[in-house]
């Protein structure tokens, strides 16, 4: 028995649903459109709001302050090593399994087993993450652009809502029980899944347009950040550098690893990739490249608009939507500026969304085809 448990699979057995339709996705990726498909995963609710607990600190960490930058280097350093490797792996094995399919190759079933059910946590925790984010950027942006409020107790789930004062005494009962829910992550997984179904080059096509915008609204950021605050009074407030030594810094690196997660996620669309064993490498590695360059200019440009003290002070309070808080510090009357990066960080949630929410089905389908999964997940429709 444990044989079975620790038997391998062979690539010529992992390989062999590749050439029969039924069993395998349709190819029609090229290098990229799966480099946009990892800077759609990773920029997001990392660096539009995880960013703020990072350079700031929270009660059980110190803030890494300005060195927020070397925060940012030191992880995409770690990162580079999970990115070369998934890259070999991705073009030696290209199925959609992503690492559970690498295991199951190297470690045998049980392993790859669990592995399966990690992507899976990771996909979801990590999209549950990210819709609550965009929730809480959605309702500022509709209430910012349009004016219209959105109630609390239809955008913010049951125990955050026990911790918010007379949230739950003011939404409506029925029998009794307090109706608190937050329609808005659910109703944006719910039209993302939508688009997904619909197929996969439709799905790049939507991305493309999405990974476009935001990275128009960083540029926009940094640019505006520069244009508010000229550079010699950021580098006034770049000092004192690493406000609570080392210790934040690294913290900082901690926390900033969510905003890097998601450049595996490209090594799930690795069956739809017309040549993978060339587009996965291209695609890993450079969106990593490219994302590591924004975050850094971003935590340069983002903790040089105020001190550091006032940036605490700040976030204390504002933790939710750091980069719109900081431009709205410098620029008060300029609304119109943080309004933009509000509504860039909305499309940049929704196409990590979206990305994670690819991901996902890519793993059931693989762990199915296995037979570690009911059969109905390795279904292929025709046309869907
Ligand atoms: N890297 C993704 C984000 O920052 C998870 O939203």
């Amino acid at each position: 028995m444990l044989r079975g448990l620790f038997r391998t699979k062979s690539l010529d057995d992992i390989l062999a649903p590749l050439g029969d339709k039924a069993r395998s996705l349709k190819r029609s990726l090229g290098a990229l459109e799966v480099t946009l498909i990892g800077i759609g995963a990773i920029i997001g609710a990392g660096i539009f709001a995880t960013i703020g607990t990072a350079a700031a600190g929270d009660a059980f960490r110190p803030g890494a302050g300005p060195s927020l930058m070397i925060s940012f280097a030191i992880t995409a350093v770690v990162c580079a090593f999970t990115a070369l490797c998934y890259a070999e792996m991705a073009a030696m094995v290209p199925i959609s399994g992503s690492a559970y399919t690498y295991t199951y190759a190297t470690m045998g079933e049980l392993v790859a087993w669990i592995i399966g059910w990690d992507l899976i946590l990771e996909y979801a925790i990590g999209n549950v993450a990210v819709a609550i984010s965009w929730a809480n950027y959605f309702r500022s942006f509709i209430q910012d652009a349009f004016g219209i409020d959105i109630p609390q107790w239809l955008s913010t789930d049951f125990r955050t809502a026990r911790k918010i004062p007379g949230l739950i005494e003011g939404a409506p009962h029925i029998f009794g029980i307090p109706l608190v829910f937050n329609l808005l992550a659910f109703g944006i997984v719910a039209l993302i899944t939508i688009v997904l179904v619909w197929g996969i080059k439709e799905s790049s096509e939507f991305n493309a347009v999405m990974v476009g915008i935001k990275i128009l609204v960083l540029l926009f950021f940094i640019v505006m950040a520069i244009y508010f605050v000229s550079p010699s009074n950021m580098a006034r407030n770049w000092r004192p550098f690493q406000p609570t030594g080392w210790g934040g810094t690294l913290a900082g690196a901690a926390v900033v690893f969510f905003a890097y997660i998601g450049f595996d996620a490209v090594s799930t669309v690795a069956e739809e990739t017309k040549n993978p064993s060339r587009d996965l490498p291209i695609g890993i590695i450079t969106s990593l490249i490219v994302c590591t360059i924004f975050y850094v200019v971003v935590a340069a440009v983002f903790t040089g608009l105020m001190p550091y003290h006032e940036l605490t002070r700040r976030l204390a309070t504002e933790q939710a939507e750091p980069l719109t808080m900081a431009l709205n510090h410098v620029a008060p009357g300029a609304r119109w500026a943080s309004g933009i990066v509000a509504l860039g960080s909305v499309i940049a949630h929704t196409a990590v969304l979206l990305v994670f929410q690819l991901g996902q089905p890519r793993i059931f389908f693989s762990v199915a085809r296995d037979g570690l999964l009911p059969p109905v997940f390795a279904k292929v429709h025709p046309r869907f």
